[in-house]
């Protein structure tokens, strides 16, 4: 089967309009709809996936996870290589997207790779209520948005985002992060890669967490890429 080249899917996965904020889901998941093999994302992914999430990292002003997801995959040292570092800058962005973490209890401290092996300063987003010893530790290490008084406000966060001139978010998940985003309606697209694996077991879902809701998408692309499957989807409104 074909795959999609890099150049091609920089075309697929091209932002309209970067001036609007919006906010891309990217996740992969198996045929069985399975977030995780042995608790982590890595296991279903695969070159043509790996390729995907370059480009769509590529295209982002910032890549934004919670804190499970940096706790699980380490998130240390995230950068386009030196081609997409290339193409960001002969298309007026900097080198490299920023990193963001979102984090109510903020347990992450300022020695995890996450903030020691940044190739920029990180974002932490967390509310005024989070512990302020943490956040003043933090804040050595990451610019941090108090987004909200007992919780994150996400749709504060995201104009804080887009006035701090990053209004392409491509958010990597997780579930508990996408399912409040989701609750939020704040969810613009959902790039799903899926790979063709059957999985069982009890990994959950790619959204979980929110109250259950019906938000409409369309379909906007459907690459083989291999066996696995590019999608591309957007909110309708
Ligand atoms: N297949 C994929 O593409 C993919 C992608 C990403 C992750 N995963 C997998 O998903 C699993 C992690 O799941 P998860 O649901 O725990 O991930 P998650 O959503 O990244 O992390 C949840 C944590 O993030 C923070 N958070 C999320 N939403 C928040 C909100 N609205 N307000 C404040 N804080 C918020 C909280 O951190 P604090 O506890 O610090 O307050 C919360 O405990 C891992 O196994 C990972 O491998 C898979």
């Amino acid at each position: 089967m074909s795959a999609p080249t890099r150049q091609e899917l920089l075309e697929a996965y091209a932002i309209a309009d970067r001036g609007v904020p919006t906010v891309r889901m990217n996740f992969v998941m198996s045929l069985d709809g399975a977030v995780t093999i042995e608790g982590r994302s890595g296991g279903l992914g695969d070159e043509h996936d790996r390729l995907a999430m370059q480009v769509l990292r590529t295209l982002a002003d910032v890549v934004l996870v919670g804190a499970g997801t940096v706790r699980v995959e380490g998130y240390g040292g995230l950068q386009v290589d030196e081609a997409d570092a290339a193409w960001r800058r002969a298309h007026g962005l900097a080198s490299q997207p920023r990193v963001a973490v979102v984090s109510s209890r903020l347990d992450l401290g300022p020695e995890h790779p996450f903030f020691a092996r940044a190739v920029d300063r990180p974002i932490v987003v967390t509310h005024a209520a989070a512990p302020s010893d943490r956040r003043a530790a933090l804040a050595e290490v990451a610019d941090v948005l108090v987004c909200g008084d007992e919780a994150v406000d996400l749709e504060a966060m995201l104009a804080a985002l887009a006035a701090a001139g990053l209004p392409q978010v491509l958010c990597e998940g997780g579930p508990h992060l996408f399912g409040a985003l989701i609750e939020a309606d704040l969810v613009g697209e959902l790039c799903l890669s899926l790979s063709p694996t059957l999985v069982a077991g009890d990994a959950g879902r790619i959204a979980r967490g929110a109250p259950e809701v019906a938000r409409s998408m369309r379909l906007v692309h459907a690459i083989p890429a291999g066996d696995l499957l590019l999608l591309r989807y957007a909110r309708s409104r």
